[in-house]
């Protein structure tokens, strides 16, 4: 069926007013957003910028606002978008500045993950073999290990929209991760800059974060686990 596209199109270059380009894809209904994206591209306008790789959800690079709300173009399908549209839309993150149509400048982003050190921190004697750790220790952080760092929580944030310290939500995630580890030993240093402005308590429980998630982690949980922890917990 033929299906009519509109993408925002902008370049941060020439500087010129954004504007939307209209296209229409021949699709099927279980073709993804992706592949209507691809066809545009490869066939009717090569100057469309987007990010992908991956096409399955994993890599997450190509998270952008799909029919107003944060999506993965390789996850959304056309039957999906039908439901709720006749005309798909499709524009770039919201909160980060915009380099050229569909890709936005994501240095601030990975400046906040990187912050919460996403690493194991651990002095001991590296051991002879493998650091040893139980299933129920794993369990504590499992749910925040399924984060791909696409963006969709942080960019889906009125608060991050509204204030650019506050760390957000995929950073909290990260930061869990490795806090809820029973092998690290930067719980301390994290937990430190999560009290901070800009950190846990900044979160204002909108839920906008757990709706965005393409892979169901509940991050609001995620972030009440980390405050418990911080107010509660000093081990
Ligand atoms: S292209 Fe990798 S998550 Fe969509």
């Amino acid at each position: 069926m033929p299906l009519p596209f509109k993408l925002k199109r902008f370049n941060a270059e020439t500087n010129a007013p954004p504007y939307w380009s209209d296209h229409t894809v021949e699709v099927e209904p279980t073709d993804r957003v992706l592949d209507a994206l691809n066809y545009i591209k490869w066939n009717l306008d090569p100057s469309l910028a987007y990010r992908r790789s991956c096409a399955h959800g994993i890599c997450g690079s190509d998270a952008m606002v799909i029919n107003g709300r944060n999506r993965l173009a390789c996850k959304f399908l056309m039957k999906e978008a039908l439901q709720e549209s006749a005309v798909i839309t499709v524009e770039p993150l919201r909160g980060f500045p915009v380099l050229k149509d569909l890709i936005v400048d994501m240095e601030g982003f990975f400046a906040q993950y990187r912050a919460i050190k996403p690493y194991l921190v651990n002095r001991d004697p590296e051991p002879a073999t493998e650091r040893p750790q139980s299933v129920e220790q794993h369990a504590r952080f499992e749910f925040t290990t399924q984060c791909i760092l696409c963006a969709a929580c942080t960019t889906a944030c009125p608060t991050f929209w509204a204030d650019k310290e506050y760390l957000g939500p995929a950073a909290m995630v990260q930061a869990h991760r490795f806090i809820f580890d029973s092998r690290d030993q930067g719980g301390a240093e994290r937990l430190a800059l999560l009290a901070d402005s800009g950190g846990v308590f900044t979160c204002r429980s909108i839920f906008n974060c757990v709706e965005a998630c393409p892979r169901g982690i509940d991050i609001t949980r995620a972030i009440y686990q980390v405050r418990q922890k911080m107010l509660f917990d000093k081990k």
